[in-house]
């Protein structure tokens, strides 16, 4: 039984140094030592032998196993390190990488946040207010007759309660002196609404910033020192601001704001870019009437207002064409956009 150990046992590690893979190395491992392997059947024939022999045979089937274990550990290590180093060696470490496609702010965001930053370093805060909006909100309050033609139906969207889609952010304005008292600084960036048939420079639904300013003591020269402020940090430092007396229901007097710039690959011109004014004592009034208290009495308050639209000042700052190509969604468009 001594020489068929050592022959197994040679013949054992004859195999395991053969073996050329993983799966083929299991199988040498399942017939040798497996449950049913050769070296365990031996093992038991053991018990055939005269007992003062199996000390000895004992101690060699013992010293066998450990060995063939040994081996086999050895070589399945050795077997991983080849197989990873095949694989490795596929890989080719020189490629380029492949890029990830990452995106961009639309375009009006991009400007919208610009703009939000200029007036909050002048101490603005971000006020908002419902698109679907009351009559009240968005004409009565504002001074805007029943009469006037903005409130026509050819030029809003009315809902079925009567309720309508802000025509203006102006609504904002009012929104934000019913909830909180003097003194107000904020501005409101976006969507309005009007039956426009779309073109190149109209949208049926577009974006606007609103802006007021209430507390005692506030002028003209504040209005024209912030929004001269604005356009210049939006334009360059030295682009000339003009204020032309205009009319709107809810300021008195009023201005509109033309910014001289180069625009569509025309010239240097004025170019119209926002409304203004000093809030009229009228609007004061409605707010006071709906607060039931006199927080904003125009004897001893007074305020500011602008509104401006974000596409406008898009199409002239980046030199867009067609104020359509905002909602067009071409990555060719956008793209350009990229920080
Ligand atoms: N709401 C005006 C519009 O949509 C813009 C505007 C003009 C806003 C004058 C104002 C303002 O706050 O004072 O055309």
């Amino acid at each position: 039984m001594r020489e068929e150990l050592t022959a197994l046992r040679d013949e054992a590690l004859h195999a395991i140094a053969k073996a050329k893979d993983l799966p083929s190395l299991e199988q040498v491992r399942v017939t040798f030592v497996g449950r049913a392997g050769r070296l365990t059947q031996l093992g038991e024939q053991m018990r055939h032998l005269p007992k003062e022999d199996r000390p000895e045979i004992g101690k060699l089937l013992h010293d066998v196993r450990t060995a063939v274990a040994a081996s086999l550990d050895a070589r399945t290590t050795q077997l991983q390190a080849e197989a990873e180093e095949a694989e490795l060696s596929q890989v080719d470490p020189t490629l380029p990488g492949v890029a990830q496609a990452t995106g961009s702010l639309h375009p009006l965001q991009f400007l919208q946040r610009r703009a939000v930053e200029i007036f909050r370093r002048m101490g603005f805060a971000l006020a908002e207010g419902p698109e679907i909006e009351t009559e009240w909100h968005c004409f009565d309050a504002l001074n805007t007759p029943p009469d006037h033609p903005a409130r026509n139906e050819q030029d809003t969207f009315y809902l079925p309660d009567g309720r309508l889609l802000r025509t203006h952010t102006s609504s904002v304005q009012i929104r934000a002196m019913e909830g909180q008292k003097p003194p107000v600084r904020i501005i409101a960036p976006g969507a309005a609404y009007r039956r426009d048939e779309v073109d190149a420079t109209h949208l049926a639904q577009f974006t606007q910033m609103e802006g007021l300013y209430v507390d005692e003591g506030v002028t003209l020269a504040d209005l024209k020192g912030t929004l001269e402020y604005f356009f210049r940090e939006l334009f360059g430092s030295d682009t000339k601001v003009r204020f032309r007396p205009h009319f709107f229901p809810f300021t008195e007097p009023s201005y509109e704001i033309d910014v001289r710039a180069a625009a569509l690959g025309g010239g240097e011109r004025w170019l119209e870019l926002a409304g203004c004014g000093m809030v009229d004592p009228a609007v004061f009034e409605q707010v006071n009437d709906r607060r039931g208290d006199r927080a904003f009495d125009p004897h001893k308050i007074s305020g500011f207002a602008f509104g401006f639209g974000l596409e406008r000042l898009a199409m002239i700052l980046y030199g867009v064409p067609d104020i359509r190509m905002f909602v067009e969604n071409d990555q060719r468009f956008l793209s350009q956009f990229m920080p």
